[in-house]
């Protein structure tokens, strides 16, 4: 198992490229399954998470090409091509490492007719149950059993006639896996109170540029008119707003000044909020968001929402930076009942944190110091590694394995602007 080697101090300065967003490709990769023709995904970020997808896919006998990119360059043109599936059985030993393959179900649905996928069950944040997914999908006709860990979905003869479905919750991979079910279905379909990410809305485009009927998009209210087939296409996945607010983060706790070069500020408008409000300069142009930091942050209190509110995937990043704001700051996590797991790391780099529930106080102190911490998921890493550029001394962050799920080669990106970081075998 590797760990990160970061020693704080360095201010960061420069050109920090943003990858393609690891929760689009993860919702525009299952559209393959919706043709027979190819379908091109450019700009897919070199993940973890994606390996494994593109392996799950492999399962189902789509052939996957990866090709163009060479191997200094971050992302890659990835071709799938469902001509036949040879199954449409997503295993247990598969989901359960990458629980996002749950969003195979819908697409599955909606070619074959049946789909078998393991329930992906809980993680470190939450126990994401998919009570919405199925929901969903037994609006639109379909009939769900499950038994032995599995889900059983299956379609009336003939295919999903379609229908209305209201969430009574936000949920992003519901809403993903409806809309993949209904652009085939034999009828119209309704979905309100969907998410309104802007995944969803790069899912929304993909499927228009495979053919589709999707009205209201970007809206909570989307309806979807069903059509026979869908064709193949090439498409460029959006760039990763986590990503960039993550590294945002990192260039203003460390006084610096960096460009976040791809990154898209439309999608990102609650998380600039949220460093303007602390002080951080944020300026935005078509081809990227440059930030700059004098040291000075200021405490604000923060609550996550689903979008247009702070994305939930920012808080702990976020919460890093404001360890070090003149103040107190207090931050409500409303969307995960268990997201405060870089907490206790926190406090043992020097922070002042006093988490309760769904609500942490965040006192900011002069300095951090470096400590040998533990990563528990994906965004809790990432604090880590925020708060250990701004620390005093050597931070040891282990199991990375969590930070490689969703950062495309971190440690080069901030060693690209200056950051004393590096990757060794633990
Ligand atoms: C997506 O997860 C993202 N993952 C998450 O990012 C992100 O935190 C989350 O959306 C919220 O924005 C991917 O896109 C792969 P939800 P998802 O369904 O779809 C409850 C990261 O760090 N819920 O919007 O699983 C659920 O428990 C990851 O990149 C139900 O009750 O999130 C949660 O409280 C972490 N029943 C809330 O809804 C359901 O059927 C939001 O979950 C589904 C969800």
């Amino acid at each position: 198992m590797d760990k990160l080697l970061i020693r704080g101090g360095n201010r960061l300065s420069g050109t920090l490229p943003i990858s393609g967003a690891k929760n689009a490709a993860l919702t525009l990769i299952p559209c393959a399954l919706l043709t027979e023709e190819p379908l091109t995904l450019r700009n897919v970020p070199r993940l973890a998470d994606i390996d494994g997808f593109q392996h799950l896919m492999a399962q189902f006998g789509v052939s996957v090409s990866i090709r163009g990119k060479r191997p200094e360059d971050f992302g890659r043109v990835v071709t799938f091509e469902a001509s036949r599936l040879t199954s449409t059985v997503a295993p247990y030993d598969l989901v359960r490492k990458m629980r996002a393959s749950i969003l195979v179900l819908g697409s599955l649905l909606a070619r074959a007719g049946e789909a078998t996928v393991s329930m992906p069950g809980g993680c470190a944040i939450g126990n994401r149950p998919i009570d919405l997914h199925l929901q969903a999908l037994e609006a639109f006709g379909a009939n769900i059993e499950l038994a032995q860990g599995y889900v059983k979905a299956t379609a009336p003869d003939g295919g999903l006639p379609g229908g209305d479905f209201d969430f009574p919750v936000v949920s992003v991979g519901a809403t993903e896996n409806a809309l993949m079910a209904a652009v085939l279905a034999n009828g119209t379909s309704r979905l309100t109170g969907a998410a309104r990410e802007p995944e969803i809305v790069d899912l929304c485009n993909l499927l228009t540029a495979m053919g589709a009927e999707i009205e209201g998009i970007g809206t909570s209210d989307l309806t979807i008119h069903g059509v026979k087939r869908l064709n193949g296409a090439t498409y460029k996945v959006m760039a990763d707003r986590i990503e960039a607010g993550s590294y945002a983060c990192a260039a203003a706790i460390t006084g610096g000044e960096v460009r976040l070069e791809g990154a898209d500020a439309e999608n990102m408008i609650s998380s600039l909020a949220a460093l303007r409000k602390i002080g951080v300069h944020v300026e935005e142009d078509k081809s990227g968001v440059s930030i700059a930091a004098n040291g000075a942050l200021k405490p604000v209190d923060l609550t996550t929402a689903p979008f247009p509110g702070l994305a939930t995937d920012m808080q702990a990043q976020l919460m890093a930076l404001l360890c070090k704001a003149e103040g107190t700051s207090v931050l409500k996590e409303t969307i995960f009942e268990n997201r405060f797991m870089h907490v206790p790391e926190l406090i043992r780099m020097g922070a002042d944190i006093n988490a309760e529930g769904r609500t942490a106080v965040v006192k900011g102190v002069q300095n951090l110091t470096g400590a040998e911490v533990m990563a528990t998921d994906l965004r809790a890493s990432m604090s880590l590694v925020i708060a250990a550029l701004a620390a005093e001394g050597e931070t040891q962050v282990r199991r990375i394995y969590h930070l490689d799920r969703g950062y495309e080669r971190l440690e080069e990106k901030l060693q690209l602007v200056g950051a004393d970081i590096e990757r060794v075998d633990d």
